[in-house]
């Protein structure tokens, strides 16, 4: 039998697309910033200056996944089970006041990535897919863990935390298999499998330039969180 080089490569697009991001995740995951909210050596303000910058991109991937909702192919995995904006906002009242969007700036890397979301996830379906995963995927599995130190090392439990709290998505395991399925479902081809693998990589980067920047910014006080 002859295979043209058309043919499907024979691993599923979800674990392609772990596997090409493996590198990047563990970066990000270990990025300073992140180990330093977990062991609870940081701040208060900087878990509330994280949910501000949060908010800032996260604004911009829904808006991208409202334009998405009716489309036949990226459509299905658009939710409102996912959205995280509502969330957000209530824990930035909780933790910052009803003033919280006063003063709430992008830092330069929450810029870029706000910046790449609206050149790219409007246009190419690929790319906005890329940039879904890689947050909402994160967050119903790392946001997991974060959230369970957040409560042991904070005393968060429910105000404040609400960002990792998916309460309309009952066993996020089962969800996660449900999203592997429609990306292994997906009708893209050659070139267009590689983009999403590309972006997503690139949106793993984006979000760890913005734990470097909040890292830095710690060193120099407001970056959207209530002084102390
Ligand atoms: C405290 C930091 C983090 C920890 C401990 C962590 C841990 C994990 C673990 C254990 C999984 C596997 C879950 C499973 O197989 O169901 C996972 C998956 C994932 N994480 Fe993270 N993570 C962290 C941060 C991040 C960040 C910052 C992002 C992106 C911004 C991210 C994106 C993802 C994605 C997209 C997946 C899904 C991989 C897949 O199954 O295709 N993670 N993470």
């Amino acid at each position: 039998m002859v295979l043209s080089d058309e043919r499907q490569p024979a691993e599923p697009l979800s674990a392609r697309l772990k596997n090409a991001t493996r590198e990047e995740h563990e970066r990000t995951e270990s990025a300073p910033f992140v180990a330093a909210l977990l062991d609870g050596r940081l701040h208060r303000d900087a878990y509330t200056a994280l949910l501000g910058q949060s908010y800032l991109f996260y604004r911009v991937l829904e808006e991208a996944g409202e334009a998405w909702r009716g489309d036949a192919v990226v459509g299905p995995f658009v939710s409102d089970d996912l959205v995280r904006c509502g969330a957000l906002e209530a824990d930035l009242e909780w933790l910052a006041g009803p003033g919280w969007r006063e003063g709430l700036d992008p830092l330069p890397a929450t810029r870029r990535y706000a910046d790449r979301l609206r050149a790219v996830c409007f246009d190419s379906a690929s790319a906005f897919l890329a940039h879904h995963y890689t947050r909402y995927l994160g967050d119903l599995s790392g946001g997991q863990i974060i959230r369970r130190r957040l409560r042991s090392v904070y005393d968060l439990t429910t105000d404040g935390v609400r960002f990792y709290v998916f309460d309309r998505v009952a066993k996020p395991k089962l969800f996660k298999d449900r999203y592997r399925e429609l990306l292994d479902g997906l009708p893209w081809d050659a070139h267009e499998q590689e983009n999403l693998l590309a972006e997503a990589n690139e949106a793993f980067r984006l979000n760890r330039g913005v734990f470097d920047d909040l890292g830095k910014a710690l060193e120099v006080g407001w970056t959207g969180s209530r002084s102390a």
